[in-house]
């Protein structure tokens, strides 16, 4: 985000009304991700056909895959009213008894960050997702009782960026699992050129093949790019995004060929210059490139790792070959600690 962003909120507000009809609302317009629709429209086929709501669903992946989206969609596709909540914003377990009891009957509950519901409010889901009943104590002290309370048929959506961050039990209490993975070029070029029609502008084949190339793999980065690339051609007066555009607003936005940021380059190079290519420790890597540890986790690596730009060893981050190569450098011989390319998966 440029700082003139960050001063203005009303045009962040935009950017967030743009996102919001960029958004997919049926199966059929979610792009990309073919195990999980394929899955996903038999599932809810099935349960529309029995008259049920859909069993709970959990997705996982890195930010900006459509966890959201999907969670919306399940909710259209299911004819189902949805409530939109988060683990965080659920402080007591009395908030989620009050939400349960209030949901009209089949609704979806979209549970955002769910990995960071508090334990007591976690206990309260269980026999909710179970048995659709809640347990509540009345009163305090020696007169105090617990009544259960029945809940609507529901559908919990959760969300979580990692699927290792969720405890054991409440893992367990879905029926449906399923994990986003990066979209591949050819699904992102799709996306831009839908988003592009959308917003009401001309972007010719290469313009796109140029943004779906360097999105990280991630619809929601592919469509920033695509925001700002149209700023760049609007104020050099182009009508039609080409190639040449996209690439003078990627200059700009420090986006390389290989579509990472500064951030992302910055972490490599901490890694391979200021720690000889690892291992290093997540903490220290969070202290030297001045990112939270979790960002670095969530949002960075994944989409390094799955580059075979950077892998994860017992004692820390080390950069593969390529991630030497990417910088200009000569990567150094193997050695036990950073074995290189046989492990660049970083699995
Ligand atoms: N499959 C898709 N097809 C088209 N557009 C998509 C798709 N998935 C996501 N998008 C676009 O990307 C944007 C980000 O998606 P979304 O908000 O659902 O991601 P998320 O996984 O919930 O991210 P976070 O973890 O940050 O909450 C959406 O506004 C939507 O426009
Ligand atoms: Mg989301």
């Amino acid at each position: 985000m440029s700082r003139n962003e960050a001063l203005d909120p009303a045009g962040r507000r935009d950017e967030r009304l743009v996102e919001l009809s960029l958004r997919p609302r049926r199966l059929a317009e979610f792009i990309g991700q073919e195990t999980i629709k394929g899955n996903l429209s038999v599932f809810l086929q099935a349960a529309r056909e029995r008259d049920e709501p859909l069993d709970h669903l959990l997705l996982y992946g890195p930010p900006g895959l459509g966890k959201t989206t999907l969670a919306q969609i399940v909710a259209n596709e299911m004819g189902a009213p949805l409530h939109v909540t988060s683990g965080p914003a659920i402080e007591r377990p009395g908030d989620l008894v009050g939400i349960l009891t209030n949901l009209d009957p089949g609704s979806v509950l979209f549970v955002d960050e769910i990995h960071r519901l508090a334990r007591p409010v976690e206990e309260i889901l269980y026999p909710a997702m179970e048995d659709r009943k809640v347990d509540v104590m009345i009163g305090k002290g020696p007169a105090a009782r617990s009544i259960r309370l029945e809940v609507p048929a529901f559908t919990v959506v959760g969300a979580t960026t990692r699927q290792g961050l969720l405890s054991g039990p409440l893992r367990d209490r879905f029926g449906i699992v399923m994990s986003f993975t990066f979209y591949d070029e050819r699904a992102l070029f799709e996306i831009v050129t839908r988003s592009a029609d959308i917003l009401g502008f001309q972007i010719d084949a290469e313009g796109a093949e140029e943004i779906a190339r360097r999105s990280r793999g991630t619809p929601r980065i592919a469509n920033r790019i695509l925001r700002r690339v149209r700023d760049f051609a609007q104020v050099d007066g182009r009508v039609t995004i080409d190639r040449g555009a996209a690439r003078r607003a990627l200059a700009a936005l420090e986006i390389d060929d290989l579509g990472l940021d500064r951030i992302d380059r910055a972490i490599l190079e901490a890694i391979v210059r200021r720690f000889q290519g690892g291992p290093v420790g997540l903490e220290t890597l969070a202290a030297t490139t001045g990112e939270d540890a979790g960002t670095l986790e969530d949002v960075y690596e994944p989409y390094l790792m799955q580059r075979g730009l950077l892998h994860r060893t017992p004692r820390g981050r080390c950069a593969t070959p390529d991630a030497y190569r990417h910088l200009g450098e000569t990567p150094p011989t193997p050695t036990r600690e950073n074995p290189g390319e046989q492990d660049g998966l970083g699995l």
